[in-house]
């Protein structure tokens, strides 16, 4: 099938080039001329495991190639998807005027019929605006439909999550629109929810706040472990057993991060507000998430006593493992913290340290985990990268000043360190948080 894509970012970049692997001819145009030049000489806006060879692979092939020209991009695809940048406004709301933009121009380049998606994650109503918008630009007569399919890929396992959905939603108008979209996924043989436009709509945002209200719950369940002596990784295990409740995403830590949860769980919340629903539920969400930062650095605190004359080795700055993206992540607080605090920090991350450099001031930034603990008084763990995992905890021994390790992704068994003579901190791990 004939595809374009608006918006090389995340979702869109991911979106065509896995389409382009199924055989589709993909066009993708981005209104920023830097990256599609980049793009077109073989170079990734950013990291994401898999994705560079799929890329090259379809641009070899000839099923996919970049443009600056939205005029080409209407022209060339019979299914078109928006997946522009949402970001959060002040207020929490989604900015939406990106999604307003690219439909003007793609209203005013329309000749004959196109299928027009909106992939990029947006509150409830959006479809509505953009069928209003539409119709105001585009020439009389020429026929087309909106559409809804969110996206539910993850950063760091992006492709997989594409070419492996555990559902695909559909939120259509018309039985052309719904034949269109059916056949271009078929090839991934995945379940597929066919329903209206603001369902499909409410279904993305409704997903990421849930994962967001897990991920609280369980934070705040290792915050009553640290209390009362309990090992919240063994309630996670006990809970999780539980098909009803399902063990992903009950991973305490430092609270989650990132580009989605917490800009949707926002946007979520004042689009229940503008219908007169106080989302309190989410609410709490939200502010135990930037609570567990909080108690995370009186952990630290809490353990070395003076921090104003403490070195602190942070092991991991993106927000989560498999990606080099610190938006929304929580080391960014955690480490302003710190240094408000008077903490000197040391600091490493496998991918995201291009990204740092702008982003941190006063940091030491080191080429590796074992010039991170050089010196340091703790060791603190924010991003759970698997080469943190088995390290040479003798020799990080050595390098450090004492023995400490602060642990925000609960990846070590504090039994062994404390067998090796560390101090070790972790969340909600009860006696192996002393
Ligand atoms: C999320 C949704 O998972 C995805 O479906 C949607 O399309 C986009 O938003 P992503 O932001 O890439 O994906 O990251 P995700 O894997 O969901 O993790 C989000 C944050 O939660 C990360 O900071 C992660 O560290 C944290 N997290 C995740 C936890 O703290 N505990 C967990 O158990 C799981």
């Amino acid at each position: 099938m004939d595809i374009s894509i608006i918006g090389a970012g995340h979702v869109g970049l991911v979106t065509g080039a896995c389409f382009a692997d199924l055989g589709n001819r993909v066009v993708m145009v981005d209104h920023d001329t830097k990256r599609i030049t980049a793009l077109k000489a073989g170079t990734m806006p950013f990291y994401e495991p898999g994705l560079e060879e799929l890329v090259h692979r379809g641009v070899a092939d000839k099923r996919l190639r970049f443009t600056s020209s939205m005029k080409e991009a209407v022209d060339q695809g019979l299914i078109i998807f928006i997946c522009v940048g949402t970001p959060s406004r002040p207020n929490g709301e989604a900015d939406l005027s990106a999604v307003e933009h690219v439909c003007r121009q793609i209203a005013s380049a329309l000749r004959s019929y196109r299928l027009i998606v909106e992939k990029s994650t947006v509150p409830v109503e959006t479809g509505e605006w953009i069928k209003r918008t539409m119709q105001l630009a585009v020439r009389k007569g020429v026929p087309y439909d909106v559409a809804s399919n969110p996206e539910f890929l993850r950063e760091g396992q992006a492709v997989q999550d594409f070419m492996n959905p555990d559902r695909i939603v559909l939120g259509v108008e018309s039985k052309r629109a719904k034949a269109l979209l059916l056949e271009l996924y078929q090839p991934l043989k995945a379940p597929v929810v066919v329903t209206d436009v603001k369902s499909a709509e409410l279904i993305k945002h409704a997903s990421n706040s849930f994962l967001a209200v897990k991920i609280s719950f369980i934070n705040a369940i290792a915050q009553l472990c640290d209390w009362v002596g309990a090992d919240v990784v063994k309630v996670a295990e006990g809970m999780g057993l539980d098909k009803r409740i399902g063990r992903a995403f009950l991973d305490a830590g430092v609270g989650y991060g990132g580009f989605c949860l917490p800009k949707d769980t926002a946007a979520f919340i004042r689009i229940a507000e503008k219908h007169g629903f106080d989302f309190q539920l989410l609410k709490a969400a939200a502010s135990l998430n930037t609570e567990q930062r909080q108690r995370f650095v009186k952990r630290i605190a809490q353990t070395l006593w003076n921090l104003n004359t403490k070195t602190v080795g942070v092991l991991g700055l993106a927000f989560k493992p498999n990606t080099d993206d610190l938006r929304y992540a929580p080391s960014i607080e955690i480490i302003q913290m710190l240094q408000d605090e008077g903490a000197a920090i040391r600091a490493f991350d496998p991918k995201a340290m291009a990204q740092a450099n702008g982003l941190f001031t006063g940091v030491t930034f080191c080429r590796d985990v074992y010039e991170t603990a050089r010196g340091a008084d703790c060791l603190v763990v924010i991003t759970e990268w698997n080469e943190f995992k088995e390290l040479d905890f003798a020799r990080i021994k050595k390098l450090m000043r004492q023995p400490v390790i602060v642990d925000g992704r609960n990846i070590y068994d504090p039994d062994s360190l404390r067998r090796l003579g560390f101090r070790y901190v972790g969340i909600g791990r009860g006696q192996g948080s002393g």
